[in-house]
């Protein structure tokens, strides 16, 4: 692959996507097109990088940000934000919501599902506790493709095997052949939207929680500040933003502070009432 053409696609991915990627990844770019190549019946990368160039098409260009997306995920990942997410942010949101006993949850780039479903079955299980509201999980991602598989909810053994307790898995899912669907009530506590996080924010309305985890790390320092302070203008004052354990909003933007004692919970920042921010003190 010559530089004109990595620099091209590279250009192409950050103003499409946001991801930067570094000199040396260019075995991954060529890896990753090359199934796009053969799509789209071009001969080699070469001349896919040549359309791309003379006369781009939309439907390519999509497909071409959508191979280079890292899709990985799995239930309860990390496990502690989950733990955080039942012990400490719920309650916390079901005191502070009790007039309007409605609560907006926003899974900003759910890949393939297992994050708002892992937090769909923790809110089944406190479903006693949760009688007359409304509780919202809106799952969001720039990839139609993996939209489409989080919809269908259908894993893999291996996929249900990392991070899933296996009495849930019992619970929720139906075993077909040697894959297993997430069951119907599950799937239908969660709406799958595409969305780029580029876009402008507001026609996705307000959140009280925020699980915007392991795609950070993919953009460069602007792209990130920019992220954040949509997101910050789309939280409730005392709403809660979860990033995944190698982001952090250090040294990006201070329209967040650290939840104190909380890794990886953020407020938007006033503190608040029994939880205080890092900088509160
Ligand atoms: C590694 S997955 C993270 C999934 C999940 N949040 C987790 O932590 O397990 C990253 C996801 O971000 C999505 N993504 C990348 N750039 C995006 C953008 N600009 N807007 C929305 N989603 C994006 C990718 O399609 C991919 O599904």
């Amino acid at each position: 692959m010559n530089v004109n053409d990595f620099d091209l696609i590279c250009r192409i991915l950050k103003e499409r996507s946001g991801l930067t990627l570094a000199k040396d990844k260019a075995y991954l770019l060529e890896s990753r097109l090359l199934p796009v190549a053969r799509k789209w019946k071009f001969a080699n990368f070469e001349e896919l990088a040549r359309v791309v160039r003379t006369k781009p098409d939309e439907g390519l260009l999509r497909d071409i940000t959508e191979a280079m997306t890292t899709n990985e995920s799995f239930f309860f990942r990390d496990i502690k934000p989950f733990d955080q997410f039942r012990e400490i942010v719920l309650p916390h949101m079901l005191a502070a919501r009790a007039q309007q006993k409605s609560i907006r949850i926003w899974s900003a780039a759910c890949s393939s599902g297992q994050e708002p479903y892992s937090l769909a079955m923790i809110l089944s299980e406190q479903a006693a506790k949760l009688q007359g509201w409304r509780i919202e999980i809106i799952a969001t991602d720039l990839s139609t493709e993996i939209l489409a598989r989080a919809r269908e909810g259908m894993y893999s053994q291996f996929e249900v095997q990392r991070g899933l307790p296996i009495q849930l898995l019992v619970k929720y899912f139906t075993q077909n052949g040697d894959r297993w669907q997430i069951n119907k009530p599950i799937r239908d506590k969660v709406s799958f939207r595409p969305f780029n996080l580029l876009q402008p924010m507001s026609p996705l309305g307000r959140f009280d929680v925020v699980f915007c985890r392991n795609v950070l790390i993919y953009f460069d320092q602007a792209t990130k500040g920019k992220v954040l302070e949509g997101i910050a203008s789309q939280m409730a004052d005392d709403g809660f933003l979860y990033l995944g354990g190698a982001e952090t909003v250090l040294g990006v933007t201070e329209r967040f502070q650290l939840i104190q004692g909380q890794r990886g919970i953020y407020g938007v920042q006033t503190a608040k009432p029994g939880l205080k921010t890092a900088a509160a003190g």
